[in-house]
């Protein structure tokens, strides 16, 4: 099924540094994401190797690429045309066989691959505005059966709107001066001002509220690193 005309253009909601072929082939050495802690979590809520999932903002794969290895199935899906090519290089070089690329986005992905285990997503929810983080939590929540688990993991402000620039001010001056190797302070400012992570006590109501019980939280006050395991209903 096709989305209403009035939906958003993902793509153009998707990050200029995430269609920046630059960007992408610096992204894994400036980024870990910590696949293998995070299938470790996974495997505690019933991972195994008959195992499908689906990952929402596969990026350059480095959970997908694990996650290959330790599963039955993965469909990867991304809106950002680089990032795809760049995965599908590094599985074709893997020899793995067992990943489905799908250029598509939280709202336009259409599940065709029988019944998912796992939905999981890190540092891409943002990229959406609250409405539509709030339907895509929804699209994600049918994705699973009751029981199914979701991982989700962003970057999640808990402070009080008075707080904002002290905050981000603070956080922003993390950030280096250079784009290789690390994140430069340009490139934390960026994700303030053009991208949409939101408030926790926005995001957590919208979780429930898509039909998701919160099981785990693990959050970094200093780095607003948000990671929840969540059940479906
Ligand atoms: C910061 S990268 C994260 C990559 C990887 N998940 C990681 O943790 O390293 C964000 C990814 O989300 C993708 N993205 C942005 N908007 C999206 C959307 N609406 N649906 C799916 N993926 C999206 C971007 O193209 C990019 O590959």
């Amino acid at each position: 099924m096709t989305s209403p005309s009035w939906y958003p253009n993902e793509v153009a909601l998707a990050g200029r540094e995430n269609l920046d072929m630059e960007h992408v082939a610096r992204y894994d050495g400036k980024m870990d994401s910590s696949a293998q802690s995070e299938l470790s979590i996974l495997r505690r809520f019933g991972l195994n190797s008959q195992s499908t999932v689906i990952e929402f903002g596969a990026g350059t794969g480095q959970f997908t690429v694990e996650a290959a290895r330790a599963c039955a199935r993965v469909v990867a899906v991304d809106v950002s045309p680089p990032m795809l090519a760049y995965l599908e290089k590094k599985l074709l070089d893997q020899d793995l066989t067992n990943v489905t690329l799908v250029n598509a986005g939280f709202l336009s992905y259409t599940h065709r691959e029988g019944q998912a285990d796992f939905v999981y997503s890190r540092y891409a929810l943002h990229h959406l505005p609250d409405f539509w983080k709030a339907i895509a939590l929804d699209r994600m929540r049918k994705l699973l059966s009751s029981g199914g688990i979701c991982r989700l993991w962003d970057v999640v402000y808990d402070f009080n709107p008075a707080e904002a620039t002290g905050r981000i001010e603070a956080w922003c001056s993390q950030g280096g001066a250079s784009v290789d190797g690390e994140w430069s302070r340009a490139e934390f400012e960026e994700h303030a001002r053009d991208e949409h992570s939101t408030f926790r006590w926005l995001l957590e109501p919208m979780i429930e509220r898509a039909g998701f019980e919160i099981v785990e939280v693990k959050y970094a006050a200093e780095t607003f690193d948000a990671e929840y395991v969540l059940r479906a209903d």
